[in-house]
């Protein structure tokens, strides 16, 4: 049979009933629970929600950095999806975090950009060496050419002065360029996942537009897929070819872009929708704050988490929660309201 793993629209992705729990003296912390997810190859998916949704603990249960204690991935799989020649299939939560095998994948095949630089970058070291041994150790290259190497991404994330830059630490930067900086560092052994968790939410909106431009060319460049976490849907509108909205540790609406801005399905996603001003939408009229605040991922919701702010809530919501369906081809939804759709 043809190998067909490798085909554009294929997964490389696949986050299965994903479970990331933190044991807390007095309360266990349901970060993430039951994330569903695919990511296609060479694409950009969107992931929005609230602040506090489990965005960022889902991007390092990836990575395999939940601080573990009190983190623990207790239930679910993490399917990296890579070509037969490539090492085929793996299952990332059945990896030794520190072990040989994580580490290559941590960095060389998946990696993450951060919205606070310096949790990326060391500040002792020079730009140009930080990169150079990222490319030494995943890529197995020389000196020489790994310092190449840093010259040629410094120019392809269009820092100014890139030859200058090699040999300036972080702290001579401003922020912009730090994160231009990350974002080579991210790109330089050529992932074919990056995770870009807030990239620009503490950059100024000139420069944070020009940084996701950037993740664009990027990304028709390296052929890599992105995952862009952000509680902006701004950001996702200009980037995402797909959305997958989060609330309280669950995936609750995955669809095209398009499709999400215009057509939203889940009661929460619409209240995402009419509370945030997004230019050139039509028919906004005026800002509609979601009623109620996001529970506590301390506590046990019986039903769908979302019932108690819910508008349009029936007595099902509270008692079973929904599971995350096909409504249309490509458009899922964890909601009652669709479930005989
Ligand atoms: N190390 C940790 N210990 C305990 N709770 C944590 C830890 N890290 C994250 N959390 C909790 O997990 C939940 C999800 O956090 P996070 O993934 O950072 O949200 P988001 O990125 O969507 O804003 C939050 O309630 C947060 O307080
Ligand atoms: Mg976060």
């Amino acid at each position: 049979m043809a190998d067909t793993s490798a085909t554009p629209s294929s997964p490389i992705l696949e986050i299965k009933n994903l479970k990331t729990y933190f044991y807390l003296e007095k309360s266990t912390v349901r970060a993430v629970n039951g994330v569903d997810l695919i990511l296609p190859r060479k694409s950009t998916l969107g992931v929005v929600g609230e602040s506090g949704c489990g965005k960022s603990v889902m991007a390092m249960s990836v990575m395999r950095l939940i601080q573990s204690p009190p983190g623990k991935i207790v239930e679910g799989q993490i399917n990296l999806l890579r070509s037969k020649g490539k090492g085929g299939k793996v299952d990332l939560t059945q990896l030794n975090p520190r072990g040989p095998e994580m580490r290559d994948i941590r960095g060389g095949e998946i990696a993450i950009v951060f919205q606070e630089p310096m949790m990326s970058l060391n500040p002792l070291y020079k730009v140009g060496n930080q990169i150079a041994e990222a490319v030494q150790v995943h890529q197995g290259m020389g000196r020489k050419d790994a310092l190449d190497r840093a010259l040629e991404m410094l120019t392809k994330v269009q820092i100014s002065a890139p030859k200058q830059r090699l040999n300036e630490y972080p702290h001579q930067l401003s922020g912009g360029m730090r994160q231009r900086v990350m974002i080579a560092l991210a790109l330089s052994c050529n992932p074919s996942i990056l995770f870009a968790d807030e990239p620009t939410t503490a950059l100024d909106v000139t420069v944070q537009s020009q940084i996701l431009d950037l993740m664009n060319e990027l990304q028709a460049d390296f052929e890599a897929s992105i995952v862009i976490i952000t509680h902006n849907l701004g950001v996702v509108s200009q980037m995402a070819s797909q959305v997958a909205v989060m609330y309280l540790g669950k995936v609750v609406e995955f669809a095209e872009t398009r499709d999400l801005f215009h057509h939203p399905l889940h009661p929460y996603t619409v209240g995402l929708l009419n509370s945030v001003p997004m230019l050139g939408r039509k028919g906004q009229k005026n800002l509609i704050p979601i009623k109620g605040l996001v529970p506590m991922p301390t506590e046990v919701i019986p039903g769908c988490a979302f019932a108690p702010r819910c508008p349009r809530v029936m007595k099902i919501c509270s008692e079973q929660q929904p599971p995350l369906r096909d409504v249309h081809s490509g458009h899922q939804t964890a909601c009652w309201l669709y479930e005989n759709a």
